[in-house]
């Protein structure tokens, strides 16, 4: 989308168990604590149809292609009108745990579908992020991480589906990409946002 933004729109994207979600809070808090005037938002939302994804997952069930696309599509729709562009309207900084380069890896990998013609689709209408930051770390760290966070694994967080969603999340060609090293502890890792945040 072409509007023209005043804020700063940052996502944060990697493998369940990457622990980005942690990263996320945290460098909320640290832009907070500098005066910033900080949103935090995610995705799949809280709405009907993002809690309709969530609920499908939590009982195990992989909805088809379509549907799942369909549902995110409008919840990222709803996000966008509702959140996103008013915040970055308002010159606020933005900060996405998840955002469409998800959709990219997780139904883009999906038969039938590319990442490539995924993230073409979402280009066209979504507010294009300053920086994506790709946290990434071997798919098996990322499974003990929630193996002893949590009693059982959803139907996202399958091994050989975390496996193609790793790989496809390392070939997104884009410019706005920036990969951290997630394979640390929670403080070796925040070092290496906040150099990153830093630069901006
Ligand atoms: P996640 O960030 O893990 O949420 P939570 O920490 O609340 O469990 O995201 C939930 C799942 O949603 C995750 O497995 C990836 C999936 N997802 C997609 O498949 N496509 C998308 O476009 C998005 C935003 C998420």
């Amino acid at each position: 989308m072409t509007t023209a933004k005043r804020g700063k729109l940052i996502a944060f994207e990697g493998i369940d168990g990457s622990g980005k979600s942690t990263q996320w809070a945290r460098l909320g808090e640290w832009l907070k604590a500098q005066g910033r005037d900080v949103v935090l938002s995610f995705e799949p939302t809280k709405r009907p149809h993002g809690q309709w994804l969530r609920d499908a997952w939590a009982s195990g069930i992989r909805l088809p292609v379509d549907e799942e696309k369909a549902l995110f599509d409008a919840d990222r729709r709803e996000h966008i009108d509702e959140v996103i562009q008013p915040s970055l309207d308002r010159g606020q900084i933005v900060l996405l745990d998840r955002y469409y380069y998800s959709s990219a890896v997780y139904q883009g990998t999906r038969k039938g579908e590319t990442p490539e013609a995924v993230l073409r689709h979402y280009e066209a209408f979504c507010p294009r992020p300053d920086v994506v930051l790709l946290f990434d770390l071997p798919v098996e760290l990322a499974l003990k991480r929630m193996q002893s966070s949590r009693s059982n694994l959803d139907a996202m967080e399958v091994s050989d589906n975390l496996e193609t969603v790793r790989n496809a999340y390392l070939n997104l060609n884009r410019p706005e990409i920036v990969v951290v090293d997630a394979s640390g502890s929670p403080d070796e890792v925040w070092d290496g946002v906040l150099r990153h945040a830093r630069e901006w």
